[in-house]
């Protein structure tokens, strides 16, 4: 077996520890002579892995009890629908702030459903900087303020987060979630796909604050209302159960870690090691700069794409696999996620001074 270095944007690597739990445990979970993926969801001993689950995420994240976390299926694109059926319900109206094709996503699903104001936008540049805000724009009577913390494609994140005062600030983490510390009280909402560093796809993860729940729109389905969620411990139909098993797997390796704290750090080493090389290199080079520089995504060029091609091709070959930048920026991309460990940066490093030297 050659597990390689796997720098996929998502679905993306899991820590070898995790998947050695899950092998022990596939033919039989503890004593329950069956595996989690046979079990049902309303068993006493499936229960007591949501639960397990649930409260790991409230320990980790630091989670207020006056949060809900639900357990959705859908994808992280299901919720650009379900934040304006459930909030838009006031003025009817939203800001936002475009920083790429996933926020943009958010913004074309809930202009069905209200106005959405555009506080800024970074599409001049292709996305490649996060946008300054001028607050004197944020409207006062917002029904919520929407953000994409950090833009998986174009390698950016917000370093900081807009001050929305009353507004419920709402931000997709899909790709940054448990990466690094956050201060959950100041987001009415979060939300996540599973896939980058919560476990496997097919489970979304939301964050709510209680008293945002229950105000939907009458057109809203059954199964978009954070309600039926809610109020049913994420169990209103089958949930996700398998990822959410392993998801719980990932938080308990998370918290033997050294929870977010220590992952943050070695998060932060990881990135300064890969940016370090590409602000230095002859060859390569960073097509995102300062503060709006991600931790998890890092995209790359040489400036050629026959070179990139080249790189992309040996690079597979060595063993440090899905570096292909997304399909509409090109380049090369390292999403480096919790699980991909130092070594694997400082490896990948060293094959590009490599490939630097001979090309
Ligand atoms: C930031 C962000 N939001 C949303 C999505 C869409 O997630 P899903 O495929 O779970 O709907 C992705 C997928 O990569 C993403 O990176």
């Amino acid at each position: 077996m050659a597990r390689v270095y796997n720098f996929s944007a998502g679905p993306s690597a899991l820590p070898e520890s995790v998947l050695k739990i899950a092998q022990q445990e596939m033919l039989e979970y503890g004593d329950s002579g069956m595996s989690v993926m046979e079990m049902s969801h309303r068993s006493k001993v499936y229960e007591s892995i949501i639960n397990a689950c649930e409260e790991k995420l409230r320990k980790v994240m630091n989670i207020p009890d006056n949060y809900k976390v639900l357990f959705l299926q859908g994808g992280a694109s299901s919720q650009f629908a379900m934040i304006p059926l459930n909030l838009l319900n006031k003025t009817n109206k939203a800001d936002i702030v475009l920083t790429g094709v996933w926020a943009k996503k958010a913004y074309k699903e809930a202009s069905k459903y209200g106005e959405m104001n555009v506080i800024a936008s970074s599409e001049d540049k292709t996305f490649s900087y996060i946008p300054e805000l001028d607050e004197s724009k944020f409207n006062k009577d917002a029904d919520y303020f929407y953000i994409c913390s950090n833009n998986t494609i174009y390698g950016t994140r917000f370093k900081n987060f807009p001050e929305t005062g009353n507004v419920p600030l709402i931000a997709d983490m899909s790709s940054e979630i448990l990466s690094r510390k956050i201060d959950v009280s100041k987001f009415g909402v979060i939300f996540a796909g599973a896939q980058k560093n919560m476990g496997p796809a097919g489970l979304t993860v939301c964050i709510i604050r209680e008293d945002l729940i229950g105000n939907a729109m009458d057109i809203t389905p059954t199964m978009f209302d954070y309600k039926t969620h809610s109020e049913n411990g994420s169990m209103f139909n089958t949930p996700p159960t398998y990822a959410i098993y392993i998801c719980k797997l990932m938080l308990d390796w998370l918290d033997e870690m050294g929870g977010i704290d220590a992952m943050e750090k070695i998060n932060e080493e990881k990135a300064a090691t890969l940016y370090n090389f590409l602000d230095n290199s002859k060859m390569f080079s960073a097509t995102v700069e300062g503060d709006s520089r991600s931790i998890m995504n890092i995209p790359f060029v040489t400036g050629n794409e026959e070179l990139d091609k080249k790189f992309i091709a040996e690079a597979t070959k060595a063993g440090f696999v899905n570096l292909k930048g997304h399909r509409s920026v090109g380049g090369m991309r390292a999403s480096i996620y919790n699980a991909m460990p130092l070594e694997g940066v400082k490896k990948l490093v060293e094959f590009m001074a490599e490939f630097e030297k001979n090309n």
